[in-house]
């Protein structure tokens, strides 16, 4: 990454992302049926091309990916020239993850990230998910053998505790097995089990795992702004934030990151010098967000209900962010097709402009 970097207003602690080649510590996390290659290609959309964050897919399961074609995906799996990518896998068969690992490499993902923190149910049937996190020696061995058969980077990302209950004393033994077992980095999601995607993040546990490990620890969960991101970075000392739902209501997080760190360098794709900063200047960008995202689906999509329904699901989740986002997300819902977003969209946007919060609705 050679951004030109002038005067950084903000200067950040040191990340042990760097020995991978990561110089920028910030990144979009897998989200199932958000993180697909249109969310990504919008996510760029706002980024100078020489800024590289790692940006993951939704989580990919390792029985399906040997069998699938994955040139015939709904959409493809990546666009071109994307190559700092990261497939998440669910799985914990060696068979079946060297076989996705070898169909994957094709696509040049930049590393790997299993996946040991989904609590859904039908995962859990699986033996995976956050099923690893409450078996150090199974989630070892899965490890191992990703390791074995990845020639990239491997991380895994997990949560703060199985159940209900945090337990800092096995969450320090576990990743400690994590960094044995060959994991490259850790993602801490700093919620349990039980919390799902509701409540505060316990932020303070991944201060303790990050000062434990030898290898970079990334914390995730709760971050809806850039001073969420770097505010967490500076006092907890970690390698680096992982943003989530934040970015489907501010895709362009990334950019104010970049901007308050000193990258001068504007987007590629857009004229603008500034991201959007104020309330109401982020209000009337997320439309603009939201017919740009519709625009990607159409190009990487060809079925078009499949299309809208990931549009109506982006929404779902980003229009949270705004003052009247529920009534928005209705309307959007009530669309038959993308021509039909877009004609309401614009409309909406002109005749109720509204600012956007610093944190969701619950
Ligand atoms: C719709 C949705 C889908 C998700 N899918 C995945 C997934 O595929 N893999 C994963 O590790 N986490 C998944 N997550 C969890 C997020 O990666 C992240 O850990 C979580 O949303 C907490 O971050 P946040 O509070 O900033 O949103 C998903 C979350 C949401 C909301």
């Amino acid at each position: 990454m050679t951004a030109s970097i002038c005067s950084p207003s903000i200067s950040l602690p040191p990340s042990r992302l760097h020995k991978l080649g990561l110089s920028f510590p910030f990144m979009v996390a897998p989200m199932v049926g958000i993180s697909h290659v249109a969310f990504r290609e919008l996510i760029r959309s706002y980024l100078p091309d020489s800024l590289s964050p790692l940006l993951f897919t939704e989580m990919l399961s390792t029985l399906r990916l040997p069998h699938e074609d994955l040139s015939d995906l709904p959409g493809p799996l990546t666009s071109l020239g994307e190559n700092y990518f990261v497939p998440q896998l669910l799985g914990n068969d060696e068979t079946y993850i060297s076989n996705s690992i070898e169909r994957l490499l094709p696509f040049h993902p930049w590393g790997f990230d299993i996946n040991m923190g989904c609590p859904a149910s039908h995962q859990l049937q699986h033996n995976w998910g956050v099923r690893l996190l409450g078996d150090i020696d199974y989630a070892s061995h899965v490890v191992a053998i990703t390791k074995k058969h990845s020639p990239r980077p491997v991380s895994v990302k997990l949560r703060a505790a199985t159940g209900a209950y945090i337990d800092l004393k096995y969450l320090l033994e576990f990743t400690k097995m994590m960094e044995e077992s060959g994991a490259d980095w850790i993602t801490l999601h700093c919620r349990t089990q039980n919390q799902g995607h509701h409540g505060y993040a316990h932020w303070d546990l991944v201060g303790e795992v990050a000062r434990a490990r030898k290898i970079p620890v990334v914390a995730n969960g709760d971050i809806h702004t850039w001073q969420d991101a770097i505010d967490l970075m500076k006092t907890y000392q970690v390698d680096g934030a992982m943003i989530a739902r934040a970015a489907t209501a501010r895709p362009w997080i990334l950019w104010q990151i970049a901007k308050k760190l000193g990258y001068q360098e504007k987007p590629t794709k857009r004229w603008e010098t500034e991201p959007p900063w104020t309330p109401d200047e982020e209000g009337k960008e997320y439309f603009r967000a939201v017919l740009r995202f519709s625009c990607l689906l159409e190009d990487h999509f060809t079925d078009s209900p499949f299309a809208l329904k990931k549009l109506q699901f982006f929404v779902a989740q980003g229009s949270r962010w705004l003052l009247f986002g529920h009534q928005f997300f209705h309307l959007v819902k009530r669309c038959k097709n993308l021509v039909e977003v877009r004609d309401f969209v614009n409309d909406y946007a002109e005749k109720t402009p509204q600012p956007m919060g610093q944190r969701a609705r619950t």
